[in-house]
């Protein structure tokens, strides 16, 4: 039994979804929160059974509201420093987890919040979703890598527009400029996740661990290292069961079998 008070874990099949349970605060992340994430994740990691992660919020209105603003109000210099390198490494393991991660936004996704989305692999917007980084109104930056990855994902011009005016976005303009990849119906979100997971999760997950590993590698690279490093995990994948098993099933006309090996 989990010792949990604010996170929620559930499998169904091979996706297991990550719930954000703090309604009351719109799911605001303190540093119990963010533990309690990173120890969800943590467990996911080294579950075989699980190929795919959805991560969401609590109730009808925020997937997360941003970090608890009543804990950033008591910072100083050296323990801010500190509040954003710790809530970094947080969302830069979800970045670097294995296996894909959606996060599937029914509401608010703000500051942190909309941070903490920004490190999913995917995301799944429903038509409430409200996407923003109103930091700079508190007198503050995103601290959770918001103004790294915004601009990677959307652009620069755009991403320094919404981390300038703090303005929320809605889903369709998220949509728009690449930081939603789907709008959804408020009530089907977590099913179009999970249909997501579930289209995902049938290819054989060796490569779709190598697939994340080289697109998010080739972020951090030259051209040439990053062709080198997609070159080297093809090559890895040659020597896999699920190879053999994806091309046999191919030429067999049949559906794939992969077990991960
Ligand atoms: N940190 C701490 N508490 C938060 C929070 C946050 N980031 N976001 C919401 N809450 C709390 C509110 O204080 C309130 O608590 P209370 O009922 O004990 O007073 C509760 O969640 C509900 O929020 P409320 O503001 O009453 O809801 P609303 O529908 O009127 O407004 C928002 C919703 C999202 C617009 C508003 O809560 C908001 O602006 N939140 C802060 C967003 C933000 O700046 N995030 C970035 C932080 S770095």
């Amino acid at each position: 039994m989990s010792d949990n008070r604010y996170v929620r874990i559930e499998a169904s099949g091979t996706i297991a979804t990550v719930t954000i349970d703090r309604e009351t605060k719109l799911n605001a992340l303190n540093p119990s929160v963010m533990a309690e994430i990173d120890g969800a994740f943590a467990g996911l990691r080294d579950d075989d059974g699980v190929r795919a992660v959805i991560l969401t919020g609590a109730g009808d209105k925020a997937f997360v509201a941003g970090a608890d603003i009543g804990v950033l109000a008591r910072m100083g210099t050296l323990s801010g420093t500190e509040v954003s390198r710790a809530g970094q490494e947080v969302l830069r393991r979800i970045e670097e987890f294995p296996k894909p991660v959606i996060a599937a936004v029914g509401g608010y996704a703000l500051g942190g919040g909309c941070e903490l989305a920004l490190a999913c692999h995917l995301r799944v917007a429903s038509e409430r979703a409200r996407f923003g980084l109103p930091e700079v109104g508190l007198g503050i930056i995103p601290g959770y890598g918001g103004t790294v990855r915004l601009a990677r994902l959307v652009g620069l011009g755009r991403a320094v527009e919404m981390i300038l005016t703090g303005d929320m976005i809605g889903a369709e303009r998220a949509a728009e400029i690449g930081l939603a990849n789907m709008v959804v119906p408020h009530g089907d979100l977590m099913d179009r996740a999970r249909a997501l997971a579930g289209r995902i999760a049938r290819n054989a997950p060796i490569a779709v661990k190598m697939a994340l590993a080289s697109v998010y590698g080739a972020e951090e690279g030259t051209m040439d290292h990053a062709l080198a490093f997609e070159a080297s995990l093809f090559g890895l994948l040659a020597s896999t069961d699920d190879m053999k098993e994806g091309m046999a099933a191919f030429l067999e006309k049949r559906r794939a079998d992969f077990r991960g090996s």
